[in-house]
């Protein structure tokens, strides 16, 4: 007898970020020169401080469960963190820490959204909103932002809204296109989500990774009023480089925070011990290496804008922040996104996301946490792929 896969989970699309990762390493390992654009972590080491507050733990034996929600002196350093750079006050019992951000983002789902309630996304969206919002039994409602430079707009928002519609994941910096929403998306947004009595998860794992003039806001400095009904997601893997470490956290309303904490008290208890006082360490001691390593993002940035733009049909919007670009493929001699991703690591060996992984066909995405050299021999080989 076949088993029977349940039917929640028999739609869920495997993460194609991380399938098109895993090829690339696949032909890497049989000793192509593969150049792979398509993970989305930081190549730096993690900060010196994670690393030492990390080893000090382990001397120290701090090598058993710890409180479901995290340990009180990481609990600390993300309120005072949240104090001073947002001007924020969070209580302890006001925050979880978890095993990654998409940890957090998937009990904050399952807390907030009900069977058959609708979630708005913005389009292009991270790959991981609608299969979450699938998980909590809700439905996923994608708004096409791609007229507008990639931000949302009150007509796009207002114009997918039912009676259904229970909040909304707003996720600045962006992934995949970049984009900063500016203060009046922010607040237009907010606008909705008051009015219409919505909740708004609020991811901004990339904050730290914000180039130029753009500038980025918590949403609750614009709209410090909807305290009640929003969840911050945030964590250490994008701004300390410590994907591997997997320690993301929530802030948010105390009851929203309780019923996330006793979803973790059943899955996966805490966090490991270690990661959370690594991440002490990192909060704590590393602004300059955050503000090192954002320069370092911006100057890669503009190498590969500069590399770029205008190449073989290619279109590229400058991207503001996080560390990708979102390149518009549809005027190239392979318009289809799959199949340009497909060829170009076939033909060429590099490695890059199909726009369909993030609702946006037509577009693919390029990370450039990566070498510079690894940036300008990629830009030769995307347009040596390009002269067809
Ligand atoms: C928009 C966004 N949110 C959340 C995450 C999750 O990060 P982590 O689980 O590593 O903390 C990612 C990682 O790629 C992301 O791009």
């Amino acid at each position: 007898m076949k088993l029977r896969i349940s039917r929640r989970v028999s739609a869920i699309q495997p993460s194609a970020t991380l399938a098109i990762a895993g090829l690339a390493r696949e032909l890497k390992a049989k000793g192509l020169p593969v150049l792979s654009f398509s993970a989305g972590e930081p190549d730096f080491p993690s900060p010196e401080g994670a690393v030492k507050a990390a080893r000090d733990a382990m001397d120290r034996g701090e090598t058993r469960y710890t409180a479901n929600s995290g340990i009180p002196e990481l609990k600390r350093a993300i309120a005072a963190y949240y104090k001073t750079r947002f001007g924020l006050e969070y209580a302890p019992s006001e925050i979880i820490v978890s095993c990654g951000a998409k940890q957090s983002l998937y009990q904050a789902l399952q807390t907030l959204a009900d069977m058959d309630e609708e979630v708005l996304i913005p389009n292009p969206a991270w790959v991981s909103y609608v299969e979450q919002i699938r998980l909590a039994d809700a439905k996923d409602v994608i708004i096409d932002t791609s007229a507008t430079g990639f931000a949302p707009t009150r007509e796009g928002m207002e114009g997918a809204m039912s009676k259904k519609t229970a909040g909304m994941i707003i996720n600045s910096p962006n992934n995949p296109t970049g984009v900063v929403y500016d203060r009046d998306t922010l607040e237009m947004l907010a606008d909705i989500a008051r009015r219409n009595d919505l909740w708004i998860i609020y991811d901004e794992i990339y904050e730290r990774l914000v180039y130029g003039e753009a500038k980025h806001y918590n949403i609750l400095q614009i709209a410090p009023d909807l305290r009640d009904r929003v969840i911050i997601v945030n964590g250490v893997s994008k701004a300390y480089s410590m994907t591997g470490w997997r320690i993301g956290y929530a802030l948010g309303p105390k009851e929203a925070v309780a019923k996330m904490d006793d979803i973790q008290s059943h899955l996966n208890s805490n966090p490991s011990s270690i990661a959370q006082w690594a991440s002490v360490g990192a909060i704590e001691q590393s602004e300059s290496y955050v503000e090192s390593n954002r320069r370092e993002f911006e100057r890669r940035r503009d190498i590969l804008m500069e590399l770029l733009s205008g190449v073989g049909g290619l279109r590229i919007e400058r991207p503001d922040g996080a560390f990708y670009a979102f390149l518009d493929v549809r005027n190239t001699f392979e318009p289809d996104d799959n199949e340009f991703c497909r060829r170009i690591l076939e033909e060429k060996f590099v490695a890059l996301v199909p726009g369909d992984a993030f609702l946006a066909p037509g577009y693919v995405r390029m990370s450039y946490a990566c070498s510079e050299a690894d940036i300008r021999e990629g830009a030769e080989r995307i347009k040596d792929f390009l002269r067809g």
